[in-house]
């Protein structure tokens, strides 16, 4: 069990990981961090997750090739040459390298939520496929994240899979009634952990109501 201040600490210095080593993970590593995942909460407990653990190079491959084709087609050329004297250009260039060894990191994570309509949209509305609940399931990512981080694994949260959900549905056979939430790279850090970036507090917090 880890104490108060031990999950502070992984809090403050849960940074994106996306330079990892090629070191294989073991899969009771992966277990322990997808179970940390489950204990998540959820809409009227639903866990509507599901995990797919990719590990096969192969099946790497394809993700890899389509995550980084799409992710510089979608962001076009401005991409391929940050101004890293800015924090932005910095998280671009990192997320670029991501994008050109996403087939190395020794585990490619998909984790899936069962689709189901939002309350709040009336019977009639209801058109097409149900987005998967990521309400129910941010947490449980959350939850991996800060797993990840206590084991001292590196990991990353994309969504770039959207461009190109279709195509993962056939080749890793996911049934129509799930939807692809998060695909969360994982591996032994080659970059160092923390501390993170955020703007302070006081320039988002209001009391009572909005106020200046
Ligand atoms: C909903 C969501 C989607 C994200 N998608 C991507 C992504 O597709 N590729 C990527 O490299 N990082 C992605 N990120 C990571 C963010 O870029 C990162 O968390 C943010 O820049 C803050 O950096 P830090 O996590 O290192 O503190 C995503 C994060 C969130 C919460």
């Amino acid at each position: 069990m880890t104490n108060k201040s031990d999950i502070f600490e992984i809090i403050y210095s849960l940074r994106s990981m996306r330079r990892l080593k090629r070191d294989p993970v073991p899969i009771e590593m992966i277990e322990k961090i997808l179970d940390a995942g489950i204990q998540a909460p959820s809409g009227i407990n639903s866990q509507p997750w599901a995990f797919v653990v990719i590990t096969d190079p192969e099946k790497k491959k394809f993700f890899g090739e389509r995550y980084d084709f799409w992710l510089k087609n979608r962001f076009g050329d401005g991409l391929l040459e940050p101004d890293t004297s800015t924090k932005y250009g910095r998280t671009i260039r990192s997320a670029l390298y991501l994008s050109e060894h996403m087939h190395e990191a020794p585990v490619i994570l998909m984790v899936l939520g069962k689709r189901d309509w939002p309350f709040n949209v009336k019977e009639q509305d209801r058109v097409g496929k149900a987005p998967p609940s990521y309400g129910s399931i941010y947490p449980c990512v959350q939850n991996i994240l800060l797993a990840a981080r206590a084991l001292g694994l590196g990991a990353s949260l994309t969504t770039m899979h959207q461009m190109f959900e279709d195509e993962i549905h056939e080749y890793y056979k996911i049934p129509t009634d799930h939807g692809l939430v998060a695909t969360i790279p994982i591996g032994f850090p080659s970059g160092k952990f923390g501390p993170v970036s955020r703007e302070p507090l006081e320039t988002k917090i209001h009391f009572e109501e909005w106020s200046n």
